[in-house]
Order: C-alpha cells, then structure tokens, then sequence
C-alpha cells in the first residue's frame, strides 16, 4: 500500500505533465510587477495558496531557499527581486516537477528582458531532510506544501527550515488552516490530503508547532477564505470551512516568557499624558497605534486601564510594533 508522501509525489507529477487550473487557487492575487511577465503555463501551475514574496523580507539580496517548487512561479517573484545568480534555490522531490519549471524559466527567460535562467538554482531534495546547509539561508519559503505532512513529518518540515535559516532568518509560508474538526476519513484520505484539502491544522495549533520548533517571532500576514467541504461532493455531514494563511515566522532567540506573536493587534493610547511607558519596552504616544504581539496585547489588557484600546486580531500583520 501506498503511504500519503508517495500519494503526494505522484499527485504532483501529474500535476506537473498536466497542468491543473486552481488546484491550489485562491482569491489572492497574484503578484503584478512592473516588467515582470509570467509565462501562462507557470501561471496555470500556480499550486499555492497565497504569497510568500514579500518585498520587505528581500532587502540586503537576501539568500533565498523554495521548498516545493511547482511551476516555479514564486521563484521568478522572488528572482524579480534578488536578481542575481543562485540568489534562488529551488528544491522538490518531484522530477517532473523540476523539470516542467526549467521549462517554464527558459519561457519567462524570453518573456522578461531582466531575467536570467541561472539566477535560479533548481535541486532535488525532500522537504524532510533538506539538501542544504545549516545556518546558510536568509529567506525559506514553502507555499502550500506543509500542510499535507502528518504532524510528525510537519514538526520535522519545520525543524529542517529552522536549521538551514540563519540567526534572524525568515522563514515565511502559506498554507490552508481549519479551525473545525476535519472528519477523521477526510483526514485519512491520502489523496485529499495531498490536494491541500484535509489536513489543514487550526491556526493556533500550526502557530505552536512553529514556535515548539524555536521561532521567536511570528507574523500573520494575512487570513482569506479558502475552500468549502460539503456533504455532496465529499464524505462529511458537516460543511467545513476552509481558510488559507500567510505567516513569517523569524529565527528570533526565544524571549523568556514566550514567543512574540503578531497576529494583528494594536495598542492606541488615548490618556491626557504625554505617553504611557508600561516598563517592558513599550511606549505608547498618544493617538499613534502601536501594532503589538498577542503576549503585550495581554499585559496593556491587565492593567485595566481606560485610557488603552487594545484592538482584536487583524490577521493582517505588516509590520511596525516592537514586542
Ligand atoms: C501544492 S504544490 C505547491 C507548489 C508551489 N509552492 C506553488 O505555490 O505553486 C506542492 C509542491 O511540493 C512538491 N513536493 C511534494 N512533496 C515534497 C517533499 N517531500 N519535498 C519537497 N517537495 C515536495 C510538489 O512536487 C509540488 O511542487
């Protein structure tokens, strides 16, 4: 019997020789740069589920790693910024895979005067044991890969991308979360799972293996509507919602009470002082809202005060705060 990683290596080499429109397809839209163009097959092979290319993560010509490479979209995105050559690598397990991108990156060769093929390095290589070397990597990315791995191959997904990030590296993801109990037959089913449709985990329970494996730092990026599960198309009662996410998780030294998690919150002081300084490294100036991490969030709530507004979560973190 086949086990899921192999259900997901053969879903995504035909995936690979047949390209299939919104596999993965959300409401994101995909990243429109000035002089960048995207060859239409890369583009029908967009497998994610958001975006992992952020320009504020790609200043300094970062080093930049891709794991699960697909059509190799994510990839020209990132080349767009870093433009140099091997300032991207790419890594997936699938052969056809690789190959169907060295194609699509000889066609967005032609396309975009700007780039060159070798500015991206393409490598086989399993998400599980990564090809790379420790501490070597500015900016890991995966997009709609994690989340098929079974808790046990996920915590060591996650282990295997701490280690090549150097100190202060990002490792920035998309994936789909579920905040409801996904049947355990959906859950089971290898197929569905490889598809991204079964084994989203909810959001917090992802984000506590993300910190578990060490990162002291995380940003939600953003949360989107994802995908519907229903009783007419699959073996559920309940219908089940889908979301997708995108997170930056940073190789941050682990504060020592807890991880910083930004999840969208923000501080707005509104009292008749000139600031108000809680003594743990947060001043607050009057009407300037200070985005802060979910753990600051919680100590500015204690102190009951009626003049600081604590928003809830935004999802929608993009920097700025300090924690
Ligand atoms: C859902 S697709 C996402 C592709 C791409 N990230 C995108 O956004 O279009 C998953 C990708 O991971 C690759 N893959 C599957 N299992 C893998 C593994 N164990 N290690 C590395 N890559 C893997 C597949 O070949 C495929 O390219």
């Amino acid at each position: 019997m086949q086990g899921y990683l192999e259900t997901t290596r053969n879903v995504y080499k035909e995936a690979a020789e047949n390209p299939q429109v919104g596999l993965c397809c959300t409401t994101t839209p995909v990243w429109q740069l000035p002089g960048l163009s995207i060859p239409k097959k890369m583009l029908e092979m967009n497998y994610g589920c958001g975006s992992t290319v952020h320009p504020r993560d790609l200043v300094n010509t970062p080093k930049i790693l891709y794991v699960g490479v697909g059509g190799g979209m994510e990839l020209l995105q990132f080349a767009y910024f870093s433009r140099q050559q091997h300032g991207v690598t790419g890594v997936d397990i699938v052969d056809e895979m690789l190959a169907a991108a060295k194609e699509n990156f000889i066609e967005a060769e032609k396309q975009n005067a700007w780039f060159r093929a070798e500015f991206v390095r393409l490598i086989k290589g399993d998400a599980l044991r990564l090809p790379v070397e420790d501490n070597s990597i500015d900016v890991a990315a995966q997009n709609c890969l994690f989340n098929i791995f079974k808790q046990e191959d996920l915590r060591r997904a996650l282990k295997e991308m701490y280690r090549i990030l150097k100190p202060r590296g990002r490792l920035v993801l998309s994936d789909p979360v579920c905040e409801q109990d996904i049947p355990g037959n959906l859950r089971e089913d290898d197929r569905l799972r490889a598809l991204c449709l079964s084994g989203a985990l909810p959001l917090k329970e992802y984000i506590q293996m993300i910190t578990g494996t060490g990162f002291g730092t995380v940003e939600i990026r953003a949360k989107r509507p994802y995908r519907i599960l229903d009783s007419l198309h699959y073996d559920t009662e309940d219908l089940i919602f889908i979301e997708s996410v995108e997170v930056c998780a940073i190789k941050d030294p682990m504060p020592a009470d807890g991880p910083c998690v930004f999840t969208g919150k923000t501080a707005i002081y509104y009292g008749s002082g000139d600031y108000f300084d809680d003594e743990k490294g947060h001043v607050l100036i009057p009407d300037q809202p200070l985005a802060v991490c979910d753990k600051t969030a919680g100590g500015l709530q204690s102190l009951n005060r009626k003049d600081i507004f604590i928003s809830g979560s935004t999802w929608f973190y993009d920097g700025g705060g300090c924690c």
